[in-house]
This record gives structure tokens, C-alpha cells and sequence, in this order.
């Protein structure tokens, strides 16, 4: 029996009164799991999983965080309660330090063990030893994504989101950010991420979502989904082969 440590239920959530971008969207993560969510450009997963990191208004549904109900907690307070949340971008303080930047996100640590915590994160990312005292802002792309992860991880979350850490990098980088999420996964970490990068992501992960239109559409083993009818259609825009459920443009 797996363990539900993120529990999503008919999420509802916009930016505005009246306009729904989030509606009615469902998941779960379990504990050691890598959950991608999978959609089309504009589909809200972005929106889904800052709703879930408190920074969208939620209007209906509910979060559980390893069964406690975090709906309504402010973005502040979810490190604290296990929730990390990586956003695409601004996820590094380009002007401090790689150190600094780990220092930073500490903050709800103990204080005497944060110098032991900063090494592990080294000895997990050895690309960042070499770079402690580079400003953030000269890492390579790939490295940034890195150091933003380690940021999350320092605090030993209970999940951790991210949203498509491969967007924007060159294919080396983007490589580079895979093989760091393959090496995650080894870890036992639980992961909640959202992807463009639809193949690379269901090779490392364990199951997946299509969200579209703010509804999640379609749901499976991620091994399995990249070949499935149903994602051609709702995610790559292919035509259905027979005619079902309306696929949007
Ligand atoms: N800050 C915002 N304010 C208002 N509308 C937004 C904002 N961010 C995104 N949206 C709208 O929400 C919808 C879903 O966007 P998003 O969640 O970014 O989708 P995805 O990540 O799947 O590409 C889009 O129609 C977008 O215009
Ligand atoms: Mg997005």
C-alpha cells in the first residue's frame, strides 16, 4: 500500500472572481513517486500547481499535504509545512553567492546543522562545490536549475514542485536537468512536476496526468502514456481515431 503524501481533489483556482483557470483538477503523489503533469501551452498547469503552492486563489477543492489540510495556508508557510515549490523562473537570487543562495533556504533549519546540510547538497550537485562562491546569476542554465532544486531539497521536504525546470535550456542543459531528476528519484524524494518536455519526463517518472482546460483529462503509468492514443490526441493535438471526447484545437 503506497502512502499519499500530496492528495489533490477538484482543485478550483483563477487569478480573477469569475474566471476559473484551475476547474475541478484532481491528483495524487505518492511517497518516493515522480507525478508529471503533462498538458498543451495555456492548459493551467502552471496555474494548478502555484494554486497548490498557495500563490493562486483557490475557490473550491482541497490539498492535503500527508493528510492534513493545507488549502487555505498562505505561500509563506509551506516550506514549513513540506510543501517546496520551485517556479519556473526568479527561482535563484542571481546577485548572491551559490553558498548564500543555499544559506538562504535554510531558514527553518536548526542552525547548527545548516553547514553540514549545505555540504550534502554539494556532495548531491558537485557541479555546485566548484561554483560556492560564483554569483547565481553567472551559472550556466543548467547549473541555475540545479542550484534552485538544491535550494528546495535543503529543508528535506515532504514534496517537492517543480515547474518545467527544463524550459528555456539549450539540449545539453536540459539533459543535465533530467539526468539531476533521475538522480532525485533514486533518492526517494517525491516529486511533483510539470513539463513541456513531455518524452524526457515520462522516462523518468512513475505516473502522469494531461491536464487541459484545467481539468486533469487523462491519467497513467508514465512508461506507457507516451505511446497512448488519448495523450496523440488531447496533447499532441493529433486527430482522434474515432470520435469520443472533443479534444480542443
Ligand atoms: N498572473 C496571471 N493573471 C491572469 N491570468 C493568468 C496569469 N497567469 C496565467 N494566466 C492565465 O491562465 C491560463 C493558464 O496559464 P498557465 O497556468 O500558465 O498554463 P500552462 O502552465 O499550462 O501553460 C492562461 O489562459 C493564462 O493566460
Ligand atoms: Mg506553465
Amino acid at each position: 500500500m503506497s502512502e499519499i503524501v500530496l492528495d489533490v481533489r477538484d482543485l478550483e483556482a483563477g487569478y480573477e472572481p469569475g474566471v476559473p483557470i484551475v476547474r475541478g483538477a484532481s491528483i495524487t503523489v505518492a511517497k518516493g513517486e515522480i507525478v508529471v503533469v503533462l498538458g498543451p501551452n495555456g492548459a493551467g498547469k502552471s496555474s494548478f500547481i502555484k494554486a497548490i503552492a498557495g500563490l493562486v486563489p483557490i475557490t473550491g477543492g482541497t490539498v492535503f499535504l500527508d493528510g492534513k489540510d493545507i488549502t487555505a495556508a498562505p505561500a509563506h508557510t509551506m516550506v514549513r509545512l513540506g510543501l517546496a515549490f520551485v517556479p519556473q523562473t526568479e527561482n535563484i537570487f542571481p546577485l548572491m553567492s551559490v553558498e548564500d543562495n543555499l544559506r538562504v533556504a535554510c531558514g527553518i533549519l536548526e542552525r547548527r546543522e545548516i553547514p553540514a546540510r549545505i555540504e550534502e547538497m554539494y556532495a548531491a550537485f558537485p557541479d555546485l562545490v566548484r561554483q560556492r562562491r560564483t554569483a547565481a546569476g553567472n551559472l550556466s542554465g543548467g547549473q541555475r536549475q540545479m542550484l534552485a532544486v538544491a535550494r528546495a531539497l535543503i529543508v528535506h521536504p515532504k514534496v517537492l514542485v517543480l515547474d518545467e525546470p527544463s524550459a528555456g535550456l539549450s539540449p545539453k542543459f536540459v539533459s543535465m536537468v533530467f539526468e539531476m531528476l533521475a538522480g532525485i528519484r533514486k533518492s526517494g524524494v517525491t516529486v511533483l512536476l510539470v513539463e513541456q518536455n513531455a518524452k524526457a519526463a515520462l522516462a523518468i517518472g512513475d505516473r502522469a496526468y494531461v491536464l487541459v482546460e484545467g481539468k486533469d483529462r487523462h491519467e497513467g503509468i508514465a512508461s506507457e502514456l507516451w505511446n497512448d492514443p488519448v495523450v496523440a490526441e488531447l496533447y499532441l493535438g493529433q486527430r482522434p481515431r474515432k470520435s469520443g471526447t472533443g479534444g480542443g484545437a
